[in-house]
């Protein structure tokens, strides 16, 4: 259960959450087996690891995104070996607001997606169809042409570690959720590819996340869901209550 803060919360902001999730979860602790990460902007980082840290708090600290090479001359920019530093576990590569308002194409998904798995950590694959290409009845074939350029000719160890997140581009932030009968179909559908790509194995391991107006109203029910692992949430998880409500769904 991961929650994608993109870029919303100052680093005070980022550490009074994390407090107020502590005391939510001492409360009433996860569930068993479920794993929860918070992505905050790159500058709350470091606040929200030592939070972490310190109280033994338990939530995995997530990135959002990096760049592909392992240092240089690339201003503005982050790499995996500098999030594994900080004891990042998962970096979210290929998100559809980076796809679309930074330009980045499957080939540069693929190589942050290496760059993070080199430096230990896990990433979630992000995928999913623009609303025109659903209702052009092409959503399967995009998922599947994201999934075969992000994840061809890999070990099945390294694919079955991945989180692959489908998230359907017209549902992130509007709003309008999928029904919980097309996030499954897909999941299965993701799940097919993977089987094809890495082997049946991969695709039995492989979490696969939900993502896209998840609100804690929505959230058991896409759980439910048989193919779906997890759920990726951006608006309802800036609060401490509604994302732990989600967190805690079932
Ligand atoms: P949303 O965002 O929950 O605000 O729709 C989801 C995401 O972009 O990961």
């Amino acid at each position: 259960m991961s929650g994608n803060w993109k870029m919303n919360h100052t680093h005070f902001e980022a550490i009074q959450f994390v407090q107020a999730l502590a005391a939510l979860v001492r409360s009433r602790p996860w569930r068993p087996g479920r794993v929860v990460s918070v992505h905050p902007p790159f500058t709350s980082l470091r606040s929200v690891q030592t939070a972490i840290e310190s109280d033994d708090i338990p939530v995995r600290l997530g990135a959002q995104n990096c760049h592909e090479a392992p240092n240089g001359a690339f201003t503005g920019e982050v790499s995996a070996g500098m999030l594994a530093k900080l004891n990042v576990s998962y970096v979210i590569v290929g998100h559809s607001e980076r796809r679309q308002l930074f330009g980045e194409d499957d080939l540069t998904v693929r190589a942050k997606l290496d760059a993070v798995v080199k430096n230990g950590m896990t990433a979630i694959l992000c995928v999913g169809e623009t609303l025109e290409e659903r209702r052009a009845g092409g959503e399967k074939e995009k998922v599947a042409s994201q999934l075969q350029s992000a994840l061809a000719d890999r070990p099945a160890a390294v694919v079955s570690g991945v989180v692959v997140a489908y998230e359907p581009i017209w549902a992130i932030g509007t709003g309008e959720t999928a029904t919980a009968k097309d996030a499954q179909e897909m999941a299965a559908h993701i799940r097919g590819e993977i089987s094809r790509l890495a082997g049946d194995e991969a695709a039995g391991q492989v979490t696969l996340q939900y993502g896209g107006s998840v609100k804690p109203d929505n959230a058991g029910e896409l759980l439910r869901c048989r193919d779906v692992d997890g759920l990726l949430v951006g608006g309802a998880s800036l609060e401490a209550t509604s994302f732990y409500e989600i967190a805690q769904a079932r």
